[in-house]
C-alpha cells in the first residue's frame, strides 16, 4: 500500500488569516493541502473561489488538492488550475461530461480525481478509474466540516482497492469527512492511503502528533 498522506482541509482553518494557518501547516512538514470549493447548489454551502487559491499559491509549496463540489465543474476546472491547483477532483453525481472534464484537467497540467458521495455505489466511478490519479470517497454528505464519519463507506474503499489490483491500476484512495485518529485507523485497514482532516487536524491540541500518528500507520 502507498504510504499515508494527510491533507488538512482549509475549510477548518481561520479564513481571516489563511496564509498564516497554511504556513503553520507547511512548517510541520505536511505536503498536501485540501481545498473545498462549494457552489450553494450541489451542496448547501458556499466556501471560496479561484481568487483565494491564486492568492495563496505564491505563499505555499504545498500540493493543492482541490475538491470541487459544484453542479458545473466543467466550467471551473480551468480557472482553478490557472489559480494553482495541482490536483482537481470532480464529483460523479451531477450530469455533465465527466470523461472530457477529466481529460481537460490532465491536459491543463493538473492531476484528475473522481469523487463519490456516501450513498453513491462505488461502481459509479469504475468507468473513470483508468483515467484518474485519485479516487475520493466521501465519508460524510459533503457541505460542512465537523460531521460524523460514515463507516459504511469503507466497504467501498475495499472494493476500489480490489478493482485497482484486478486492473493493474495505480490511483490513490482518499477519504474526506469526519476523519480523526480513530476513524483514520479504520480507513487504513480498508486500504485508504490519503486522509483529509479538517476539524480533527485544526482543532488538535498537538497537530504534529496528529500528523505523526497518520504517517506512521502501516
Ligand atoms: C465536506 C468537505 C470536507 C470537510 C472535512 O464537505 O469536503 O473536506 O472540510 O471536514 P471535517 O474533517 O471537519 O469532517
Ligand atoms: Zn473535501
Amino acid at each position: 500500500m502507498e504510504s499515508p498522506i494527510l491533507a488538512p482541509s482549509m475549510l477548518a482553518a481561520d479564513h481571516t488569516r489563511l496564509a498564516d494557518d497554511i504556513a503553520a501547516v507547511e512548517k510541520l512538514g505536511l505536503r498536501w493541502l485540501h481545498l473545498d470549493i462549494m457552489d450553494g447548489h450541489f451542496v448547501p454551502n458556499l466556501s471560496f473561489g479561484p481568487q483565494t487559491v491564486a492568492d495563496l499559491r505564491p505563499k505555499s509549496k504545498l500540493f493543492f488538492d482541490v475538491h470541487l463540489m459544484l453542479d458545473n465543474p466543467q466550467d471551473y476546472v480551468e480557472a482553478f488550475i490557472k489559480a494553482g491547483a495541482d490536483q482537481v477532483s470532480i464529483h460523479v453525481e451531477p450530469e455533465y461530461d465527466i470523461s472530457s472534464t477529466l481529460e481537460r484537467i490532465r491536459s491543463l497540467g493538473a492531476k484528475p480525481g473522481i469523487v463519490f458521495n456516501p450513498k453513491t455505489p462505488a461502481e459509479a466511478v469504475y468507468p473513470y478509474l483508468p483515467y484518474i490519479d485519485i479516487v475520493l470517497a466521501m465519508t460524510v454528505q459533503p457541505g460542512f466540516g465537523g460531521q460524523v464519519f460514515d463507516e459504511s463507506v469503507l466497504e467501498k474503499t475495499i472494493e476500489l482497492d480490489a478493482f485497482r489490483a484486478r486492473n493493474s491500476l495505480n490511483f490513490r484512495i482518499e477519504v474526506d469527512g469526519g476523519v480523526n485518529l480513530e476513524t483514520a485507523r479504520l480507513c487504513r485497514a480498508a486500504k485508504v492511503d490519503t486522509f483529509v482532516a479538517g476539524t480533527a487536524f485544526f482543532k488538535a491540541d498537538d497537530r504534529s502528533a496528529f500528523l505523526a500518528a497518520i504517517e506512521s500507520m502501516d
